[in-house]
């Protein structure tokens, strides 16, 4: 496929992509309110949840959440889960934290976890966060020890806050008996669902004029079409919509309906 369809539409640069600025994030309800939650989840230095669908906006909420965070304040600890064992778990945070250990004892790992954690809390003043996307891949024996990387001087102090965000098998694994430690401590869920017809029309909007175009090039057929093919999830939108644009350019249509919808329908999963 060609690039035709921007200089067609006057696009200056690829519309609907996956490379969204901080700033060009756009601030919906759902979005502010992943935020409320993982804003108390870390005062309380608790552990919170976001769910929802595949290309929901989980990992875009999570960035604008942590981004907001001072650095001058807080460390955050970016990772994305993997279905390893919780060695692999532990390797990874320990390559966050910049501890160098040659040792593969899962117990020494721990050990210079909490202390990397205990120092930056109470020596360097700053807060830390723990943000586990893609969580619902890790496996259950993780889950059942997660929370004692959060705890600390006899779980009194709330050092560590850990948001876990994942597709809604997440809450199956937490409902496990063995889960239930790390259940039972937390404190907020988000459910990130499809968004409605007045919504994917504003979020359509936005994305047009992040990509330099102002007016509205998809008529009310087409946009009930990208809401109803995409279940209201953004990465299925994004690519239906930008299949549409294609397919309308395609046709020296200057406005795009739901028969170009269903056309780029055909491309994708
Ligand atoms: N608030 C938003 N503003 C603008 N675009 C957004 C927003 N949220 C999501 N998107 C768009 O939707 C795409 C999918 O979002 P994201 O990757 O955050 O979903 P996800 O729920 O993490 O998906 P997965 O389940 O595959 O991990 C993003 O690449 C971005 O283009
Ligand atoms: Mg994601």
């Amino acid at each position: 496929m060609n690039n035709n369809y921007r200089s067609f539409f006057g696009l200056k640069k690829q519309p609907f992509g996956s490379d969204i600025r901080l700033n060009d994030i756009l601030k919906t309800a759902e979005l502010i309110d992943v935020k409320d939650r993982f804003d108390y989840v870390i005062r309380l230095g608790a552990i919170g949840l976001i769910t929802g669908e595949v290309g929901s906006g989980k990992s875009t909420a999570i960035r604008y959440a942590a981004e907001h965070l001072h650095p001058s304040e807080y460390k955050s600890l970016y990772m994305t889960a993997s279905s390893g064992a919780i060695m692999e778990f532990y390797r990874q945070l320990v390559h966050e934290l910049d501890i160098h250990i040659k040792s593969n004892s899962k117990a020494m790992m721990l050990r210079l976890i909490k202390k990397e954690i205990s120092a930056l809390v109470c020596e360097k003043k700053v807060k830390v966060v723990l943000l586990v996307d893609e969580a619902s891949l890790l496996r259950l024996e993780v889950f059942a020890e997660l929370h004692t990387t959060c705890q600390f001087e006899k779980d009194s102090k709330p050092y560590l806050p850990i948001i876990l965000a994942g597709q809604n098998n997440l809450i199956d694994k937490l409902s496990y008996r063995s889960s239930q430690p790390l259940a039972s401590r937390i404190v907020a869920r988000s459910h990130l669902q499809g968004t409605d017809l007045a919504g994917m029309e504003d979020y359509l909007k936005h994305h047009l004029s992040i990509a330099g175009v102002k007016q509205n090039l998809f008529d009310q057929t087409a946009i009930t079409a990208i809401q109803q093919g995409s279940g209201g999830l953004f990465r299925k939108a994004n690519h239906l919509a930008r299949g549409a644009l294609i397919a309308a350019a395609a046709q020296q249509c200057t406005v795009v309906n739901a028969e170009h919808v269903r056309l780029a329908s055909t491309e994708i999963f």
